[in-house]
């Protein structure tokens, strides 16, 4: 069984300046919930118990949204007001099951996982990046399932556009298990589209195993400098690690760069 997640949250979101100059992009509300809460909300319903999130001193404030309990008490003795003792009830529910690990110095994805390692107590665990919204179908759960039935890693998956592969984490396929689900053959980060094996991506829900920390430690700075999840990944596929790539059926919103931002509050209004 999958029971705990982590959540990256260092990023500094300069895609989404100005708005994020001062604010944390995952708190940034669309269509009047934090994106964040649409994150938690899916690991919830996916069986989740524990989440654990990785932020900077400069993103405390995600640490202090989880903690204002007794700025709620205050405000619930002076009125009676239903609708803020409900949110004060959901925000309570989510800190009881969040723990926060620091990444001052963002490295890459990769290094923002190494920093879970110490709490990590099974042999997989979920990783969901925050700007990577999917709507309809709960993507970890549908991932759950298959990981469930194949023993195997497994991440979230969608054909883009040629144009478009420098963006993403690209892999090929080495079998096809069914129409949604292929066993990956090689994966590279963000491939020139000359380089790219494929246009298929890899979208930012994964099952990691835990043996993954041991790559990662000697993983050295990849693409940008970056310590990238997606090296580790692929350097597990070449020893043989089974990683398969779910296409999910729900709908991806982009919520990471402002064009996206403004397009993902549009789509959850018309939910
Ligand atoms: C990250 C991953 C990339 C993946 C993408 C999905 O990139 O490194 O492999 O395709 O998320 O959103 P980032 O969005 O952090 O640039």
């Amino acid at each position: 069984m999958i029971k705990q997640a982590i959540i990256p949250l260092a990023g500094l979101g300069t895609r989404l300046l100005p708005l994020t100059s001062i604010f944390a992009k995952e708190l940034l509300p669309i269509n009047g919930k934090p994106g964040l809460e649409y994150i938690i909300d899916e690991c919830i319903e996916a069986g989740i118990k524990e989440i654990i999130f990785i932020i900077s001193n400069k993103k405390i404030m995600i640490k202090n949204y989880f903690n204002n309990d007794v700025f709620f008490k205050k405000i619930i003795k002076k009125k009676k007001d239903k609708r803020i003792s409900d949110e004060y009830k959901k925000i309570l529910k989510y800190k009881k099951m969040i723990k926060f690990v620091y990444q001052n110095n963002p490295r890459g994805t990769g290094d923002a996982v190494l920093k879970t390692k110490k709490f990590i107590k099974d042999n997989y665990f979920l990783m969901l990046l925050p700007d990577d919204l999917i709507i309809k179908k709960n993507c970890s759960k549908a991932m759950i399932s298959i990981h469930k039935k194949y023993k195997s890693s497994v991440m979230a998956s969608m054909n883009v556009h040629k144009k478009s592969v420098s963006r993403w984490g690209i892999y090929n396929i080495k079998k096809k298990i069914n129409n949604q689900n292929f066993i990956i053959k090689d994966v590279v980060e963000k491939p020139s589209i000359k380089n790219a094996p494929s246009n298929k991506a890899v979208i930012g829900r994964y099952i990691l195993p835990k043996i993954i920390f041991k790559k990662l430690s000697r993983q050295k700075a990849g693409k940008g400098g970056e310590i990238h999840i997606t090296d580790a990944i692929q350097s597990l596929i070449k020893n043989d690690q089974k990683f398969i790539a779910h296409n999910f059926s729900g709908k991806y919103l982009d919520c990471g760069t402002m064009d996206g931002y403004i397009k993902s509050s549009l789509e959850m209004a018309k939910l």
